[in-house]
């Protein structure tokens, strides 16, 4: 399976679904986001799972245990492949999204954001959290596994000890790659594609250096060739 997802960080579906024709030989899926979903909603993602498309739908569901189980059913109903919902929403709310998924569609994966990568360990005091966040990742991240979740968002550098404590079957799903010689954009601590499989991750969330490239199906070709994957 192509591990590669990319994510259309944009408002316009066109373009969208252009972007997502001329990358689809070389890719896995998609990922749309709040800024998408804000724009052009379930109807939006629908012209995408009706051509086929596996899509991640990233709106990180956080709320009480009943609205979320609710939203992560809509979701399920919209036939993604990925969603997911912030684990620091608690037990009752994890194992609440799982049912709720799990009725619609089995094979609809959940997994859990654990620590925004935009906090430091400076910012965990002011929430009456406990640094470093390495820990609270680590913490967050078994509990979304003991609710029944099927994997987690984290950043590269948390791949190896995730992997380590919560098996092989775990989903990680992780953003901020970089392939050798791509602009960091805002993105701090990146990792190359193969260093990220290699070090244990199932799914790589790429948006910038195959969107924003001249050619991004030559961009995405090029991933995939340097992951062993050959096109479609
Ligand atoms: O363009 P780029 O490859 O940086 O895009 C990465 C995608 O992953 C964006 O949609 C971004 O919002 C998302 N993301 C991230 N870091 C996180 C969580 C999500 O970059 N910790």
């Amino acid at each position: 399976m192509n591990p590669v997802y990319v994510a259309l960080d944009t408002t316009d579906l066109d373009y969208a679904l252009q972007l997502a024709e001329r990358v689809r030989p070389s890719i896995g899926g998609l990922k749309l986001g709040l800024e998408f979903f804000t724009a052009r909603g379930a109807e939006g993602v629908r012209a995408f799972t009706d051509r086929g498309l596996p899509i991640f739908l990233d709106l990180k569901f956080h709320d009480i245990p009943n609205t979320v189980a609710g939203a992560c059913r809509a979701a399920a109903q919209l036939g993604v492949s990925i969603t997911n919902i912030h684990a620091q929403g608690g037990a009752a709310m994890m194992r609440a999204a799982r049912d709720a998924v799990k009725g619609v569609n089995p094979a609809t994966r959940l997994i859990a954001v654990t620590m925004l990568t935009s906090l430091g360990d400076e910012d965990l005091p002011g929430l009456g959290l406990m640094p470093p966040v390495s820990d609270q990742v680590l913490r967050l991240a078994s509990l979304a596994q003991q609710c029944g979740l099927d994997g987690v968002v984290c950043s590269a550098h948390e791949i190896e000890p995730l992997r380590r404590e919560l098996g092989p079957d775990f989903l990680l799903v992780v953003p901020g790659i970089r392939p050798a010689g791509a602009a960091l954009g805002d993105q701090r601590r990146v990792m190359g594609p193969k260093e990220a499989m290699d070090a244990g991750a199932s799914v790589l969330v790429i948006g910038r250096p195959i969107t924003g490239a001249a050619d991004p199906a030559q961009a995405a070709r090029d991933i995939a060739q340097s992951l062993g994957i050959s096109a479609n």
